[in-house]
């Protein structure tokens, strides 16, 4: 069994381009997307805690099972902690052996991204050049990196209540090919881009987006909202958009839908997965306004999982650990497993 550690993350990307990585991500979202049904699926276990949430995240596939343990604390940061942080495991299906433990901070921020710029590949403009991104935390240059790699951004326009968080960002993404451009509020940030991202954390019912900053034609990837209780959106905007949410049941118990209460279902367009196969069409009119009400499912993490998987059999990175007994010859002597020498 494979153990993927962070530093095996960075082996990883000190081979695999990053661009190339999101290209293929998206790719593999797109195709486990488009078996919907193939999937044993429910909504996540959440535990709702003083400070936060705790999350257990399952799925099931005909090959592969996975699942992600994951947090979210949005005071952390102020105790110079991350927000978010998380380990997942990837199991064969057909004997139930684990095959895969992963670190998943870095890939939740990764597959966050990738999905967040599928959404905006089947929902933006076909020829958007122009992104803004509102929170520019622990998410934020990946997600903006994500959709680099699918829409070969010409201006990047960003917006936080913290300035260092702006600095850190602009230093991280000072060499890319894109014009950065830092806005003073986030009125200034969204006014002329093609799809806005919103990842900022906040505890409560945020408006960091107001219904009347909104223009014709831009596609929102929220990715903030994701928890009961705590969105970013103003309701508003939800009754103006084509909304398309990755699995109804969760997203409406978590997403910025809750909002609507029991309305929600009337203004849902789609889950995404009718986007990817088609069964229904995606952006029908340039002055459409769309919206992407990502929350985060299990299906996404499955998919980074077993696209990680592939590459560290190939890289021959990660370790190899024995956290289940495996090649045992009498596979009845478990108590023999218990003394070194069986
Ligand atoms: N949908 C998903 O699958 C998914 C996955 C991961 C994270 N998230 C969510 O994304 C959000 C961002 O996560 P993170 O790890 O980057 O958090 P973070 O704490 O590292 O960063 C959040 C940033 O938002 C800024 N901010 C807060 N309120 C703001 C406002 N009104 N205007 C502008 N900036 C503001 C903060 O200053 C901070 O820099 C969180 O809410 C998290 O729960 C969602």
């Amino acid at each position: 069994m494979k153990l993927v550690r962070i530093q095996d993350v960075q082996n990883l990307f000190a081979q695999w381009d990053i661009k190339t990585f999101f290209r293929e991500l998206v790719e593999i979202l797109l195709e486990d997307f488009s078996h919907w049904d193939h999937f044993q699926k429910s909504a996540r276990y959440a535990a709702y805690v003083k400070n936060g949430v705790m999350e257990l995240m399952p799925i099931c596939g005909s090959k592969l099972f996975s699942f992600k343990y994951v947090n979210g604390h949005p005071e952390n940061p102020a105790k110079q902690l991350l927000n978010i942080v998380a380990v997942g495991m990837l199991a064969d299906v057909e004997t139930g052996h684990p095959l895969l433990v992963s670190e998943m901070t870095l890939l939740t921020a990764l597959r966050t991204a990738a999905v967040s710029a599928l959404g905006s590949q089947l929902m933006a403009r076909k020829k958007s050049k122009k992104l803004a991104i509102i929170g520019c935390g622990a998410q934020s240059e990946f997600q903006v990196l994500a959709h680099h790699a699918l829409f070969n951004l010409e201006e990047v326009h960003y917006f936080d209540l913290d300035p260092l968080a702006m600095e850190r960002f602009a230093r991280h993404l000072e060499g890319e090919s894109f014009k950065l451009i830092p806005a003073v509020h986030t009125r200034a940030a969204i006014a002329d881009v093609d799809i806005i991202i919103t990842a900022t954390a906040a505890r409560g019912k945020q408006h960091v987006l107001k219904a009347d900053w909104i223009q014709p034609g831009q596609h929102i990837s929220g990715v903030g909202g994701d928890s009961p209780g705590k969105t970013e959106l103003d309701p508003e905007i939800l009754k103006s958009a084509t909304i398309v949410v990755e699995y109804f049941p969760q997203t409406h118990h978590e997403g910025e839908i809750q909002n609507l209460g029991d309305e929600a279902q009337k203004y849902v367009y789609a889950e995404l997965w009718e986007l990817c196969t088609g069964k229904k069409p995606c952006r029908t009119r340039e002055q459409e306004i769309t919206l992407f009400d990502a929350v985060g499912f299990a299906l996404e993490d499955y998919s980074i999982l077993r696209y990680v998987y592939s590459l560290v059999e190939r890289l021959q990175l990660g370790l190899e650990v024995d956290l289940v007994p495996e090649h045992i010859q009498d596979s009845k002597n478990l108590f023999g497993v218990l003394k070194k020498n069986g």
